[in-house]
């Protein structure tokens, strides 16, 4: 049964596969490349074809722009019903793009996949100049998503978490002022049940909040302060911290200066824990445009297992906190805590499980809590054995909802399959 389900989760790969990336699922969706999707997709592509893994970041890093930044959309076909597409965007490098970033997965993908890999020299030279690369980008988040030097980034769009309708954005986004005769036409509810999908009240500020940066030049010296949204989010500089701790190693590996971000990542691991509330052993984003502490559990505050904090503490509290997310359940993890006011089960982000979301879990949980995390594996793989590799799936009944042929369901289910040593 497993092997057959490996050779699915490889064709769902390859039926998805364009020239040098892979799209994040075969129907009209999600018609370009995505960068996060892309960094878990090459993550997949290393267990039977290192060349396609290498090939889905080199892509990817074409179109980083000249200051560092990696958009979250590469635009490499312009025919598409995709909303916002690449003429509403105005932006890009080489590539037509949008112009806000997404989670910085991509140097903790590569370490793993050099890792656990035999390199030849010639592909060697080309991670090298992916890791210069990366560097640029770490430097780019830095220096513009945390100007005040504090050790903590900001998102400025929704969008840039990958989580896009979370209640987490609720507060922040009711704040947004939505643009006086917003006109615009949305593809992803005529393909997907709208009830699965993000609201138009949503979407009414997702395309303010882009018009503005877009008004702006998408220039990144100005909108840190100027952005209508700006959130530092417990999610999104987990993955960071995490990701700059892998780059450095790779930074060493490859002779390059490391000494700034060895000192930025203290840094984050001492200011991080000030989104931490002791009393009640959770993280909470902060929304830095109002002024705000926001409380939702949000499964994406326990990616602070991911970035290996060293207060051991903290760990403790968050996984016995993370044991009650969604207590002796079948299915696994709700991306919002059942029992919450604004928990929906089918709707995107605000309820459904993802399997992106348990894989980030169980790689933080693995080396503190190996028997809760190798659960979390087993429920993750039995998940998609029933149900197929869709986008996301119900926490209640494990049915299925979005896209089908979802590509990092399908590349993380390879990865906890083939996972050596839990290492
Ligand atoms: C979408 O189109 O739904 C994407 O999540 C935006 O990046």
């Amino acid at each position: 049964m497993r092997n057959n389900l490996i050779e699915k989760a490889k064709k769902v790969l390859l039926g998805n596969k364009k020239r040098g990336f892979t799209l994040p699922t075969n129907n009209k969706l999600y018609p370009a490349q995505w960068k996060w999707d892309s960094g878990f997709i090459a993550l997949g592509y290393s267990h039977f074809n290192l060349k396609y893994a290498i090939d889905e970041i080199s892509t990817l890093l074409k179109g980083q722009w000249k200051d560092g930044m990696i958009p979250h959309i590469l635009f490499h076909d312009l025919n598409t019903n995709y909303y916002p597409n690449h003429s509403v965007w105005n932006c890009g490098n080489k590539i037509h793009s949008s112009g806000i970033t997404q989670p910085p997965v991509l140097a903790i993908i590569l370490k793993k996949i050099l890792d656990k890999n035999k390199i030849k020299v010639t592909q060697k030279i080309k991670i090298k100049s992916m890791v210069q690369k990366l560097k640029k980008y770490h430097e780019w988040l830095i220096k513009y998503r945390d100007p005040k030097n504090t050790g903590l980034v900001s998102i400025l769009h929704p969008w840039e978490s990958g989580y896009d309708n979370s209640p987490l954005w609720d507060y922040s986004m009711n704040e947004v002022k939505v643009e006086k005769n917003l006109k615009y036409k949305r593809g992803d509810n005529k393909v997907i049940n709208p009830e699965y999908r993000p609201l138009d009240s949503d979407y009414d500020r997702y395309v303010t909040i882009k018009n503005h940066l877009r008004n702006n030049k998408y220039n990144p010296k100005h909108l840190y302060k100027k952005s209508m949204f700006n959130v530092v989010d417990v999610g999104f500089n987990s993955i960071f911290l995490r990701a700059n701790k892998d780059l450095l190693e790779l930074l060493k590996i490859f002779n390059f200066e490391h000494k700034k971000l060895h000192k930025f990542i203290l840094k984050s691991e001492n200011k991080i824990e000030k989104l931490y509330n002791k009393k009640k052993g959770v993280f909470t984003n902060y929304d830095v445009k109002n002024k705000k502490k926001i409380v939702v559990p949000s499964i994406t505050n326990y990616f602070i297992l991911f970035a290996n904090l060293k207060n051991q503490n903290i760990n403790k509290k968050i996984i016995k906190n993370l044991k009650n997310h969604n207590l002796k359940k079948k299915y696994m993890f709700s991306s919002i805590k059942p029992n919450y006011k604004k928990f929906e089960e089918k709707r995107y982000w605000r309820g459904p499980v993802w399997i992106n979301c348990n894989w980030i879990i169980y790689q933080g949980l693995k080396n503190k809590d190996k028997k809760f995390a190798n659960i979390i594996k087993e429920k993750t793989i039995n998940l998609i054995e029933k149900n197929g590799f869709y986008e996301y799936y119900s926490f209640k009944t494990g049915k299925a909802f979005g896209a089908n042929n979802f590509s990092w369901s399908a590349s993380l289910f390879l990865d906890l399959i083939f996972e050596k040593n839990n290492n």
